[in-house]
């Protein structure tokens, strides 16, 4: 597959093999994530991840723009999708589509992503019919942490309902796909039968159509917190502290640099 994949290409294959996914912020990141995924999502969970932000909703258009354009740099296969920033969209379908077109334009992304079930099918039907692929996110919406009070699981109980109608109304409203953030693996099981389009877990369930976690997450990057969903596939934060230790020890033993690190005075050494 030598071109870039598309949000159909993506929509078609629900019942299909998984979809890989994963975030990235930044170039040499995204060619490592490329090699894999299906879609590569320039999360706002930057903030967090790579700014020291407390939570998502301090994150602006500008840094999503910023971040899009490293990532696009990166990717010849993988879709990119670029999450809108909180604040952003909520407004009107208007304000989304101005500011979901200044992130198309500016950065390549073939979808943005919004988060918000039936309060955002409006503004998702908006941007669908004036041509810019939505990927709908529902259950846990992170840049709701001031009204929900915690990054609690979503759908419980009676609460099932209003999470599986959320879904079915981004489907309804023309989303290519739709992440499920921390709910129930029974609930994203039943919401992954019922809407049309793929669902892409985070805390959900292996019954999902895909799976996405936030990259410095899974490589053992970003340590602050460890969410239960988010699987270690690598301890890269520890590697990094070991390799500046051994560095720091070797500039004060003067054992660095060492002679294949210095130059000497030949007039045909190389540079
Ligand atoms: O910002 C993000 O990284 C996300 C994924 C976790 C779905 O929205
Ligand atoms: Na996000």
């Amino acid at each position: 597959n030598e071109r870039q994949s598309t949000p159909s290409d993506l929509q078609a294959r629900k019942g299909d093999t998984p979809l890989v996914c994963l975030t990235a912020y930044t170039t040499p990141v995204a060619r490592i994530a490329d090699a894999e995924c299906d879609l590569v999502l320039v999360g706002d969970s930057v903030g967090m991840v790579l700014h020291g932000l407390p939570s998502t909703v301090g994150v602006t258009l500008e840094m999503m723009i910023l971040h899009g354009k490293a990532v696009a740099r990166g990717l010849t296969r993988a879709l990119m999708v670029v999450d809108m920033p909180f604040g952003s969209y909520e407004e009107s379908p208007e304000q989304a589509f101005r500011n979901a077109a200044r992130i198309m334009a500016e950065t390549g992304a073939g979808a943005v992503k919004l988060e918000g079930g039936a309060s955002m099918a409006g503004t998702i039907r908006f941007l669908t019919a004036r041509s810019i692929p939505v990927m709908g996110h529902v259950g846990l919406t992170p840049q709701a942490i001031n009204t929900l009070g915690g990054y609690k699981v979503q759908g419980r109980g009676e609460d099932a309902d209003r999470v599986l109608a959320d879904a079915a109304a981004v489907a309804e409203a023309g989303a290519f796909s739709v992440v499920l953030e921390k709910v129930p693996a029974a609930l994203a099981d039943r919401i992954t039968a019922a809407v049309p389009i793929p669902t892409v877990g985070i805390g959900a369930s292996a019954g999902c159509d895909g799976q996405i976690l936030v990259i410095d997450d899974m490589l053992g990057l970003f340590t602050d917190f460890k969410p239960k969903f988010a699987k270690r596939y690598a301890e890269l934060g520890q590697a990094a502290g070991d390799a500046v230790a051994a560095y720091a020890e070797e500039v004060r033993a003067r054992r660095f640099p060492g002679p294949e690190h210095v130059f000497g005075e030949g007039a045909r050494a190389k540079s």
